[in-house]
């Protein structure tokens, strides 16, 4: 395969980001970070005085803003009505609203629309980290890995990036966002069946990497 896709997905905390935006480095690939696609459209509904939790509302707003993702791995963007948005999306507000948004059918659809359209376009292949890549956006992606790791792996190095936040109270956020991924009825996060597993609750970082890119040169 000359130019290949690359779906990455698992809950929050196991490393997709970082993994997918150096894997795709590596390989000279495109990145697209589908999370941040989601927090995009909540921030949008947050400025704009919708009631994320009217799912009515939100299903009638959906449409509206113009999202818009850069996806150099080295330098990925991310704007919504042109406003870089890559600042506001990482707030605690958006962040506790987001599985309420990305619940609603309306907005899966418009989004998962959008992240094909990515796809098919990016010349040299592109790495896709989210919830239901593997599954939903991209069925027949060349490769599909399901991140995983310790619920407590995982709010450690949440809690490392959002610099000394309480432990436990990022382990209970997480948690529960994991939980409402998971339930959701539309595309809920999930490990297609063709998906490759890895652990990474005891590996470091570049072991992760370094893994994903040997199984994607097997894929090559
Ligand atoms: O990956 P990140 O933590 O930024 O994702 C934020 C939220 O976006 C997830 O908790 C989930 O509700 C939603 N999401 C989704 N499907 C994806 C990617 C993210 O529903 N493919």
């Amino acid at each position: 395969v000359e130019s290949v896709i690359v779906a990455i997905d698992g809950p929050s905390g196991t490393g997709k980001s970082s993994t997918s935006k150096a894997v795709a480095a590596k390989l000279g690939l495109s990145y697209l970070d589908t999370g941040a696609q989601y927090r995009a459209i909540t921030w949008w509904m947050i400025s704009n005085g919708v009631d994320v939790t009217d799912a009515e509302a939100v299903a009638n707003a959906a449409s509206k803003p113009v999202i818009v993702s850069g996806t150099d791995p080295g330098r990925p963007t991310i704007t919504v009505d042109g406003a870089d948005a890559a600042g506001p999306i990482r707030t605690e507000e958006v962040t506790s609203k987001v599985s309420a948004v990305s619940a609603v059918p309306e907005v899966r659809s418009l989004i998962t629309e959008l992240q094909r359209s990515i796809a098919r376009s990016a010349e040299h292949g592109i790495v896709v980290e989210g919830r239901d890549i593997g599954t939903t956006v991209l069925p027949d992606a060349d490769l599909k890995i399901f991140l995983t790791a310790s619920p407590e792996a995982r709010a450690a190095r949440r809690s490392g990036e959002l610099k000394g936040a309480d432990v436990q109270a990022t382990k209970e956020a997480l948690v529960k966002r994991d939980a409402a991924d998971s339930s959701r009825k539309t595309s809920p996060l999930a490990k297609a069946g063709d998906a490759v597993e890895v652990d990474t609750t005891d590996l470091t970082l570049d072991q992760v990497i370094e893994c994903v890119v040997t199984l994607v040169d097997e894929k090559r």
